[in-house]
């Protein structure tokens, strides 16, 4: 027998219809059937005059059930349970706590009146899926709340508070402190409004309609506002489509509409990739041999070795986390210049509106900096933030060994150096971890968590909570140059880099990439992160093996000539003064000339596909050896940190889905290509080799070996 996940409860004269279907109330068959029953039941019940709609958990219905898409549909459609809401001849008041989300506000929108509790969200975020919202979001919301306020909930995605949807007339009520808790308030709405006709209904308003019929301009710059926002993605554009739809035609013409386009959302290669990033995210949090209920140590309080930029940024992710922390630098100007650029950064957000003075002022009371290391002996977590140079790591892990409690965790913020030599400098290597944040810390999304071979289980699961407490997406890596990102980022950089000794130039590298949906192009990002930066690293490292050609020549001569990119205001590109954006440089083209000369290369004609395909399947290539060596769980992993750490566009689903997508018997046998003609570095790895021949993908490759781990 099917678990029951939605009954009705009678409360006097108001039927309360309960959603329970953990854990977070999406609209699968059994719930949609569920919906339909008990509406029914009450509906027939002559002592029931109102019905309320509430869940049971953590929250409201947070949308469709994601799981189901791309599978064959079982009635009742999402849309005919929300009619029949509509068509009730009894008042229906939905009560929303947590997040009333996509289909779940989709419901809301189909009762007559919304009450919401204080700390609720409402949203619809279909767009992040690729999809548009299709169950009468498109058709509704703007008869609810006007047109341009519904473009952007719908194009952007983002959800609003419960305080903001009342400023809006989506919700008609929001609890107040001397109502009770949210029930007891939508009870007591519902009897208020339980002998009131006609029963509002949101397919029947028309005034917003008939305002945006008279601003025709509003569709044309909504579409151009998506199109820019979506850098390829289609979904954006769709949304627009469908809200057009619903100025233009009536209404259930308007959702007729609405459905094709969704019908033809959902198949796109754009929405399954999305959908791979949503479970990715998650699944990236399970780590197979540190299950559930592995215990965790409480983070209290954290010391950050390093107040320059990214011991800074990491600071400001704990203190927005409501995390005390201590900042330490060796001398008091280094400190107070710290402090000063994270109180600027703080005001800069308080000066947009995005944050209020007093919760700066909170924010800023629970960060103290400091030269002295006295109260480093209470901490729960130390991060070492301080120059890449393994000696003055190891010198301040022996130090932060005598100093810190037993059970303190010591991590380590390197980007590249071995977290297992760096442990080993300590008499408690399982107390030992990496956590690699990305510059701006306090708003890159990725925390890479990298584990030493010694590291304990409690100090994994601690790190992996941790990244969540702060916002996070935590992605578990193991000890390698360079980890996931940086490895791969480096595999990608070299390619771009030898296309310019060949041929190609820093615009067109750029236009490719950016082409694919990065925001920024590799050279365009060298000039914003500082050229002189890979040039200092790539001075301290050996020349490469024979076979393998060296990449950095033509930075390196940049870096030479003082263009350190966007701080010079000349890199790859030149750059007017106080503007950021990058102008093709003729004396940049006389330099890469040059250095093809000195290396004996003559210049030819690159075409856009060898571009696209040397950058990505170096990256995938790399990505599979990663994978090979057990450096990171999944493919879908890796795709996390490349979405989250480094501007993979969303939409494409990260490097190794795109290559799912490609083909990987077609990667692979570029990828031979590339061997015969360029040199050894694209000697294939042997996990590509294996699915490119069995016809598989990297995909089927993370569920078979998901299949394979006890739950
Ligand atoms: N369908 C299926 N499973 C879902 C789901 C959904 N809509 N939303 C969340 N889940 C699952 C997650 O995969 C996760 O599963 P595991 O524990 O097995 O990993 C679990 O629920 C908990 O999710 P989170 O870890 O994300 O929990 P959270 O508390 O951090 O966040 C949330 C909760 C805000 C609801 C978040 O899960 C979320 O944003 N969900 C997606 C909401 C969404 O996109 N809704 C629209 C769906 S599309 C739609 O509705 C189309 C339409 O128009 C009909």
């Amino acid at each position: 027998m099917s678990e029951v996940v939605v009954t009705l409860e009678k409360r006097a004269a108001v039927g309360v219809i309960w959603v329970d279907s953990p854990p977070v109330n999406a609209l699968s068959q059994p719930v949609r059937q569920g919906l339909v029953d008990c509406l029914a039941k009450a509906l027939s019940d002559p002592e029931v005059h109102a019905i309320v709609l509430a869940c049971k958990g953590r929250t409201f219905i947070a949308g469709a059930d994601i799981t189901e898409f791309g599978k064959p549909p079982k009635g009742p459609e999402l849309g005919a349970v929300i009619a029949r809401f509509e068509a009730s001849d009894k008042p229906v008041v939905a009560a929303i706590h947590g997040t009333a989300l996509g289909g779940g506000l989709e419901v809301a929108l189909g009762c007559n009146y919304r009450v919401a509790a204080r700390e609720a969200k409402c949203g619809l975020p279909e767009v992040k899926l690729g999809i548009l919202p299709g169950a009468g979001g498109t058709q509704r919301l703007p008869r609810l709340v006007g047109v341009p306020k519904a473009l952007e909930m719908i194009v952007s995605g983002d959800p609003v508070s419960a305080a903001t949807a009342k400023d809006l007339g989506l919700v008609d009520h929001v609890v107040r402190e001397d109502e009770g808790d949210l029930l007891t308030a939508a009870l007591a709405f519902a009897g208020r409004v339980a002998a009131r006709r006609p029963l509002p209904k949101i397919r029947d308003l028309t005034a917003h309609i008939e305002k945006a019929k008279a601003q025709p301009e509003l569709f044309e710059k909504a579409r151009k506002d998506a199109a820019a926002r979506a850098r390829g993605g289609q979904a954006p554009l769709r949304c627009v489509e469908a809200v057009k739809a619903a100025v233009e035609l009536p209404f259930d013409q308007g959702l007729e509409r609405e459905r094709q386009l969704i019908t033809e959302a959902i198949e796109s290669t754009e929405s399954k990739a999305l959908r791979h990033v949503f479970f990715a995210e998650r699944q990236a949090a399970k780590i197979p041999d540190v299950p559930p209920g592995t215990p965790t140590t409480p983070i209290r309080r954290v010391a950050i070795l390093g107040a320059g930029t990214m011991g800074g940024g990491i600071a400001m992710a704990f203190a927005n986390a409501g995390i005390s922390v201590v900042l330490v630098d060796r001398e008091a100007p280094l400190v107070d210049k710290g402090m000063a650029l994270i109180s600027k950064n703080y005001a800069s957000t308080v000066s947009k509106g995005r944050l209020s003075q007093a919760e700066m002022d909170a924010r800023m009371a629970r960060i103290t900096g400091t030269t002295s290391w006295d109260g480093l002996a209470d901490v729960d977590l130390v991060i070492e933030a301080v120059f890449e140079e393994m000696g003055l790591k190891k010198e301040i892990f022996g130090r932060l060994d005598k100093l810190c409690r037993k059970d303190a965790i010591l991590a380590t913020n390197t980007s590249t150096l071995d977290v297992n030599e760096i442990a080993r400098s300590t008499s408690r290597p399982e107390q030992v971890i990496g956590l690699h944040f990305f510059s701006p810390a306090n708003v890159m999304r990725l925390l890479e968590i990298v584990r030493g071979e010694k590291t304990s289980k409690t100090v994994v699961a601690t790190s992996m909570k941790l990244a969540k407490d702060i916002s996070k997406v935590g992605v578990l890596v193991g000890v390698c140059y360079g980890f996931v990102g940086n490895r791969m980022l480096h595999a990608y950089g070299r390619e771009a880099q030898l296309l310019i000794q060949e041929g190609a130039l820093p615009q067109q590298v750029d236009g490719v990439i950016t082409g694919l949906g990065f925001a920024m192009g590799p050279c365009a990002t060298s000039d914003l992160a500082g050229i002189d930066v890979g040039w200092r690293i790539r001075k301290g490292l050996p020349k490469p093996p024979p076979g393998e050609r060296y990449s950095g020549a033509v930075p390196d001569r940049l870096a030479e000539m003082g263009r350190f990119g966007q701080k010079t205001n000349a890199g790859f590109y030149r750059y007017e003064p106080g503007n950021r954006t990058p102008i093709p440089d003729p004396a940049v083209e006389a330099i890469i000339a040059e250095v093809s000369k000195e290396l004996g290369i003559a210049r030819r004609a690159i075409g856009d596909d060898e571009i696209l395909e040397r950058c990505m399947y170096a990256m995938v290539n790399e990505g599979a050896k990663i994978l090979d060596e057990g450096i990171a769980l999944r493919a879908s992993d890796i795709d996390t940190v490349w979405i989250n750490g480094y501007g993979f566009p969303p939409y494409r689903g990260g490097p190794m889905f795109y290559a799912d997508t490609v083909g990987l018997a077609k990667i692979h046998s570029r990828v031979l290509e590339f061997l015969a003609k360029h040199g050894k570095m694209w000697t294939p790895s042997p996990l590509l080799q294996r699915l490119a021949s069995e016809g598989t993908t990297f995909s089927s490759l993370d569920a078979r070996r998901a299949g394979d781990v006890p739950a």
